[in-house]
């Protein structure tokens, strides 16, 4: 059947204490606003549609870096659930289907519950759980398995109050029964809302179905605070950290490893402790990335290791059984097949052919201070250590820099290239150098007596 999805993102979220609205607030990389597009993204939906309030240019901001295609409808004022899915009606002109209600503050809820609930058959089907400590959550009252109504907390008669079955917010409507009662809600209520969750009850009035599919609690966690902000981040990882190792990737220390949203890392990849994963990054198999390395925004190839202490930033493309080494940092830099770079060195801007080995100490001097530029090195090239590359620059296939040598032409294949001061050597002059300051020390003391 046809789905459309809303997904209410127009609080401000009070108690995060903040003056980013609160779905723009970060789990894995990503806002958390982005968790709950991209879950209901895999129903494939005919109609996305966002329904923004506070700060809406960021967030609407945000939700097209997801999907350009979205709809965005603004909420002036957030008088409610109902009120908010209210203002997305008239984008729902002409569907016919299920619409599925989110909430744009809830990350962790996951693809099968999404599904669980566009594929039950009834009029309404509500998201319920089972909460330990159901606090003020709205209830959900049924009978005979059947949804008769949801009462919210500020509502709820004392008996309602003991009832332990949730409401999780989410909901899947039939498209033309959403759009003949959302309109008839009133705000005769404890809190003086419109809310959504009354249409159960309406439905029920007259004589339609309604149903409760379950989740587990921590599918339905609301970010609200900066705790539960940490929470959800938590829990995140701790299903990044399970699903890599049901994929055949092995971490030394899980629970040290932090994964983005986005992070894909192929079978047999071994991942050593304190490792962090930015946005953006593949890793394929049989890769080894080592203790305390930063990844964003990179592709590392089969067999390739990486690390200890290695910093790949966005544009970093390792091929196959490429070695970069400790202290390294590499950016906007392809690496090809075999290159070896094993210490303390600065790769910007640049392609290295290969089988070249870039020595210990190399920088790629890619920036004048205006401009970017970018330094070509061909295939089995060796830098020497400490070469300063000054870019633009090219390096020939076979062609050798001196150590300590500052480049700043273009270097021709198979070339030695040396560009650093003669040595000059005096027998002697160290020990005569040194007996003359220790005597000059031994005055000043004197002096100072
Ligand atoms: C809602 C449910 C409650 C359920 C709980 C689960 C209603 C009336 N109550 O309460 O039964 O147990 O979720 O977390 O639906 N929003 C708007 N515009 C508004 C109001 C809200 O966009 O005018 C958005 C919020 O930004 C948030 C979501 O809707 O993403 C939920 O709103 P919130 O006010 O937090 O609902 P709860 O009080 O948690």
């Amino acid at each position: 059947m046809a789905t459309a999805l809303i997904i209410l993102a127009a609080g401000q979220g009070t108690r995060m204490n903040s003056d980013l609205p609160k779905v723009l607030h970060k789990v894995a990389g990503a806002p958390v606003l982005a968790h709950a597009m991209r879950a209901g993204a895999t129903l494939e939906p005919d109609r996305m549609i966002v329904v923004t309030g506070h700060e809406r240019a960021a967030v609407e901001a945000a939700a097209r870096t997801v999907d350009e295609e979205v709809i965005v409808v603004a909420q002036e004022e957030q008088l409610g659930t109902g009120h908010a899915v209210a203002q997305a009606l008239p984008a729902l002109e002409g569907f016919a289907g299920k619409v599925l209600i989110l909430f744009g503050d809830t990350p962790l809820i996951r693809t099968e519950t999404l599904e669980a609930l566009a594929g039950a058959e009834a009029d309404i089907t509500v998201l319920g759980f089972r909460a330990a400590n159901p606090r003020r959550y709205g209830r959900l009252i049924t009978s005979g398995g059947v949804l008769e109504r949801i009462v919210e907390f500020k509502d709820a008669s004392e008996a309602e109050r003991d009832v332990t079955l949730c409401n999780g917010g989410l909901m899947a409507v039939d498209a033309a029964l959403l759009a003949d009662l959302v309109p008839t809600l009133s705000n005769d209520n404890a809190a003086g809302e419109y809310y959504l969750t009354e249409i159960v009850a309406m439905a029920r009035a007259k004589g339609r179905t309604a149903t409760v599919v379950t989740c587990d609690e921590g599918e339905t966690l609301g970010v609200d605070t900066r705790a539960q902000l940490a929470q959800a981040e938590a829990s995140f990882q701790a299903r990044a950290r399970a699903e890599a190792q049901e994929n055949g990737v092995t971490m030394t220390a899980p629970e040290t490893v932090f994964f983005a949203y986005d992070t894909v890392i192929g079978r047999d990849t071994v991942i050593a402790p304190n490792v962090v994963f930015g946005p953006g990054v593949t890793v394929e198999s049989e890769a080894e990335i080592r203790a305390f390395c930063h990844l964003e925004g990179c592709h590392i190839s089969r067999g390739a290791t990486v690390g200890p202490f290695a910093r790949l930033r966005p544009g970093a493309e390792l091929a196959e059984d490429v070695h970069v080494g400790n202290f390294v940092e590499i950016k906007n830099a392809i690496l090809d097949e075999g290159v070896k770079v094993g210490h303390l060195t600065y790769l910007g801007d640049a392609h290295i052919g290969e089988h070249t080995n870039i020595g210990a100490g190399t920088i790629t001097c890619n920036y004048d201070g205006v401009m970017k530029h970018r330094t070509e090195i061909g295939k089995r090239a060796f830098i020497g250590s400490d070469t300063m590359l000054v870019a633009p620059v090219k390096i020939g296939d076979g062609a050798l820099t001196a150590s300590g040598s500052v480049i700043t032409q273009d270097v021709p294949a198979e070339a030695l290239a040396i560009s650093r001061a003669r040595q000059e050597t005096k027998p002697g002059l160290a020990t005569r150098l040194f007996e003359n300051l220790k005597r000059i020390k031994a005055k000043r003391q004197k002096e100072a007596q």
